[in-house]
């Protein structure tokens, strides 16, 4: 058997590749480590949680006497856990440096005595590299973030190449575009709009629209990394995108028709500080592999819609009965829905 221990895997991204791992590789058993913060649910991992060859923990990557045994007992580390939305960052970066920079150290420190260790991922982001004009990010590029969570992830993603460079940790980084499919909490654009929609609530569109971002679907992200599990170089970065740059507007305007809603639902509202206009990433490496994405955009995101229409038990109660994500959504929201009112 391969140890294989995914952080975060509680969460959108690490419970679509906790599920794919367990069915792709029969001789794996995977360990989630997840502290269940608001983003994890156990509910994510419905099915697998009793399969023998998958354990749950509940725990902090900051704590070292949790995190650390898991790590040692590994061939193989994938490290989802983070704060991951820019909006909650932007209101409040603490945990945001203590989960995604502190936790990582805490990762890294114990990998360097991680007797079977093969490969460290450390599950970077495009927004590393700031907002893009125009072309498209390579690997090589400098970093630019331009909010306190891409700020984070950018330094976790560059401790994480110095515990290679300085101690060959066999460290890999990977930095994917904006994810989309089922298990996305309901935060996010996609699922918040869908979801907003389904209920004929307002769909608050940040500033003019346009920012545009570039979407792969969480099946191929988990097809990416499994690929760079084997075929990886260590130290390397490697770019995972979905080649489907969209503008905001117009990614409303689709889940709006693939609901049969009117667009009198979009509400534009003021724009998120920092905002950055545009993704864009360069994936020659990682197809120089053999990885292609093998969703269609129109496809995965009719199926994406319909994944919340039919899964109301699962995203009804977060929106509807849990009082923290209420609040944050009274935060976030709730001034700027209603100056735009006073602006229409
Ligand atoms: P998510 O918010 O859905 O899940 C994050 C998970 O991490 C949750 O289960 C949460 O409980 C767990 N977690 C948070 N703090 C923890 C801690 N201190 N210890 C242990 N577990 C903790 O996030 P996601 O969208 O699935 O993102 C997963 C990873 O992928 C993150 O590292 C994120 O930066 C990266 N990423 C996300 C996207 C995207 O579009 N969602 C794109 C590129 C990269
Ligand atoms: O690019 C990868 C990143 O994608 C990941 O690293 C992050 O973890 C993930 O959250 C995501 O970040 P974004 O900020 O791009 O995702 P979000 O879904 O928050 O926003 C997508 C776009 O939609 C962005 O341009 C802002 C806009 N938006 C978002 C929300 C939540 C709105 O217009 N209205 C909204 O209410």
């Amino acid at each position: 058997m391969v140890n294989v221990l995914v952080t975060g895997g509680a969460g959108f991204i690490g419970s679509n590749f906790v599920r794919y791992a367990l069915e792709t590789h029969p001789d794996w058993h995977v360990t989630t480590l997840d502290k269940l913060t608001y983003a994890g649910r156990l509910e994510n991992l419905a099915g697998i949680l009793d399969d023998p060859r998958h354990r749950f923990v509940r725990g902090d990557i900051a704590d070292r006497d949790v995190a650390a045994p898991l790590v040692t007992e590994s061939e193989i580390v994938l490290n989802f856990a983070a704060e991951t939305h820019v909006d909650r960052s932007i209101l409040d970066a603490g945990a945001f440096i203590t989960t995604d920079v502190y936790g990582t150290f805490v990762l890294l420190e114990a990998a360097r005595q991680a007797p079977h260790l093969k490969r460290f991922v450390q599950i970077s982001t495009d927004e590393v590299y700031g907002s893009v004009a125009e072309g498209a990010s390579r690997e090589t590029d400098e970093l630019r973030p331009r909010n306190p969570y891409s700020a984070s992830k950018a330094g976790a993603d560059r401790l994480a190449y110095s515990y290679w460079a300085t101690y060959r940790v066999p460290v890999i980084i990977t930095r994917a575009s904006n994810n989309y499919g089922p298990y996305q909490f309901p935060e996010k654009v996609i699922p918040l709009f869908i979801t907003n929609a389904i209920d004929g609530l307002p769909l608050p569109l940040y500033g003019d629209g346009l920012n545009v971002r570039d979407w792969l679907h969480v099946r191929d992200h988990g097809r990416a990394l499994d690929l760079l599990i084997d075929r990886a170089e260590s130290g390397e970065v490697y770019n995972i995108g979905g080649g489907n740059e969209i503008r905001n507007i117009d990614l409303t305007r689709r889940i709006l028709q693939l609901l049969g809603r009117s667009e009198t639902l979009i509400r534009p509202v003021p724009d998120r500080p920092g905002h950055d206009r545009r993704y864009c990433l360069d994936t020659t490496r990682l197809r120089s592999l053999g990885w292609t994405p093998a969703a269609d955009f129109a496809d995965g995101l009719a199926e994406t819609v319909a994944w919340y229409e039919n899964r109301g038990d699962w995203w009804r109660p977060i929106k509807q009965q849990d009082a923290a994500f209420r609040e944050y959504y009274d935060v976030q929201y709730g001034r700027r829905l209603a100056e735009s009112h006073k602006s229409a």
